[in-house]
């Protein structure tokens, strides 16, 4: 091989390096967490138990170019302003990442969810853990996922779960799996409700919540161990524990944070939930949760999925429904388009 060859060789592997794309898929929390800890480490303030979903996902190609002047994002095939919230949050991570790559060149991100965005449907857990990992690779970090989780977990703290399969906890500053995706034969309907972003961020409604819920000290102390309690009966595979477990932990984030005065919930989420409880009743065992935002997501064992599914899709202001079930981490896809 010539030197020319060599060098052409060398310049198209450092290229290689400096651009990747990673594929996350959002989670959501079975036993949820609502309030950080003291200080700017975006630490949680109670544990939580999430369980990763295929059948959403988000792909982020991250690509640093020294001729770059500042970073740039393409959101959903749309640039985003340089102080645009989403823009400068993807900032903030890039600029850790270039810290430990001790770097200064800008960064190109194109980032794609299949599914709505920053309407309560974790689209941030999914977009910060895919960005995580595409930026760490790029920037030519041999990070191990703990290390990119914690990356992920300091823009947005249910991301740092996303970096793993299937069934995650998040304890403090440490995201684990704690079963894969088989502990449970779980299918997770997500009842659409709204194709809009959402009014509050889950940060400000935690920042309200906690400075005025009189019901935030409970919230932290039950949250603690019900989570316990739920981790025990995963590992037992009992799905009907888990499923009262969830329902419970979400009408308990969601009344701690009403009392504040931060409503997530709209009629078509009420509706839904009156269904998923009327459908319990009648024999259907489903149990449902609700997030930072307007969709309900029904819990129901594979083999009755279906039947879940049709009674859902007829509740009026449900739009469509999303069918997920437990999936794997974030993972890298070969190599820079
Ligand atoms: O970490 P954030 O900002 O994505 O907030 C997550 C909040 C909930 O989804 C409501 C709870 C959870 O544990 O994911």
């Amino acid at each position: 091989m010539t030197v020319k060859q060599t060098s052409a060789l060398a310049g198209a592997q450092q290229d290689q390096a400096r651009a990747a794309t990673a594929l996350a898929h959002p989670n959501i929390a079975l036993a949820k967490y609502w309030g950080k800890r003291e200080g700017d480490g975006n630490i949680p303030a109670v544990p939580s138990l999430s369980v990763t979903l295929s059948g959403m996902s988000t792909t982020t190609t991250v690509s640093f170019d020294d001729t770059l002047v500042d970073d740039e994002l393409v959101l959903n095939g749309e640039p985003q302003a340089h102080d645009a919230r989403a823009k400068v949050r993807a900032t903030q991570l890039l600029d850790r990442v270039r810290a430990a790559a001790s770097t200064t060149s800008r960064a190109r991100i194109e980032s794609v969810n299949d599914f709505p965005t920053a309407s309560g449907l974790a689209s941030s857990a999914s977009g910060f853990a895919a960005l995580a990992l595409a930026s760490a690779t790029a920037a030519g970090l041999d990070w191990d996922p703990s290390r990119v989780a914690d990356l992920a977990r300091r823009s947005s703290a249910s991301a740092a779960r996303s970096l793993f399969s299937g069934f995650v906890e998040l304890e403090g500053l440490i995201a684990r799996a704690v079963a894969g995706p088989a502990a449970l034969d779980l299918r997770v309907l997500v009842c659409v409700t709204t194709e809009a972003e959402k009014a509050t961020s889950s940060t400000v409604g935690m920042k309200l919540t906690q400075a005025a819920s009189p019901y935030y000290e409970a919230w932290v102390t039950d949250a603690t161990r019900s989570h316990l309690t739920m981790r025990d009966a995963l590992l037992r595979g009992d799905f009907s524990h888990v499923g009262e477990l969830a329902e419970r932990s979400a009408l308990a984030m969601h009344a701690c944070a009403m009392a504040a005065g931060i409503v997530y919930v709209t009629g078509a989420t009420l509706s839904a939930l009156a269904e998923v409880r009327a459908m319990r009743a009648s024999g259907l065992e489903t149990y449902g949760t609700i997030d930072a935002g307007p969709h309900l997501k029904c819990l129901v064992r594979a083999e009755e999925a279906v039947r879940a599914r049709a009674r859902l899709e007829a509740v009026p202001g449900v739009l469509r429904i999303i069918e997920t079930a437990p999936g794997d981490g974030a993972r890298l896809l070969g190599g820079p388009p």
